[in-house]
């Protein structure tokens, strides 16, 4: 049987949305931004930029700029994460955009997302969880984060140390017979 060390690292990974008060190490972050920056991009257009958000007072303010119900509960615990990078795309250039009209896809969305899942796997490889954050006020966070025109923020990435050690409970995915079928 093949043996694949990335995934068992997917296999592992779960979003982690509590985190210890311990810093990162900027040998660490930069493994983790260096995987970004290797990631595949629809004509290589690397259409991305990664704002990282280490300042506490930014971090509890994004926390606290998501649409709604974060003083409650969703995505409050984003003010608990040491580092939450901001990934924007753009500005899209002509061809992107050309190509994005001519075959109808955003691909300047998805290249973001593959740069961002590598940094995921990155993270966790290196002992570190992270949570995708889909769920926030673009226009409060461009002004808190200072993002230039042109640039839309695709999702943010909390980054910490996971005070828990383990899948709290099993993941829960789609069997391979319901997505998948061979023609
Ligand atoms: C694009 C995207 C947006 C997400 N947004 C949020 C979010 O705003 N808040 C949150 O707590 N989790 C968010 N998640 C995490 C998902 O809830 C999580 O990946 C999913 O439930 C599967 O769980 P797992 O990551 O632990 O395997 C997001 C994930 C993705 C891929």
């Amino acid at each position: 049987m093949p043996e694949s060390k990335v995934l068992d690292i997917i296999k592992e990974r779960f979003s982690v949305r509590q985190y210890k008060d311990q810093p990162i190490e900027d040998e660490k972050l930069n493994l983790i931004l260096e995987a970004a920056r290797l990631a595949p991009s629809a004509s290589n257009s690397q259409p991305w930029h990664f704002y990282v958000v280490r300042d506490k007072n930014k971090i509890k303010a994004l926390g606290e700029k998501m649409p709604i119900g974060s003083q409650v509960i969703i995505n409050s615990f984003i003010s608990q994460a040491p580092i939450v990078i901001v990934a924007t795309a753009g500005p899209i250039s002509i061809l992107h955009k050309v190509v994005a009209f001519i075959v109808n896809k955003r691909w300047f969305y998805l290249d973001v997302a593959i740069a961002l899942e590598h940094m995921v796997l990155t993270a966790w490889e290196l002992g570190i969880g992270s949570c995708w954050i889909g769920w926030f006020d673009e226009k409060k966070i461009k002004k808190l984060i200072d993002i230039p025109q042109g640039e839309e923020v695709v999702a943010l990435l909390t980054l910490g140390y996971s005070k828990e050690e383990r899948l709290p409970f099993p993941k829960h995915r789609k069997s391979l017979e319901e997505i998948v079928n061979y023609r």
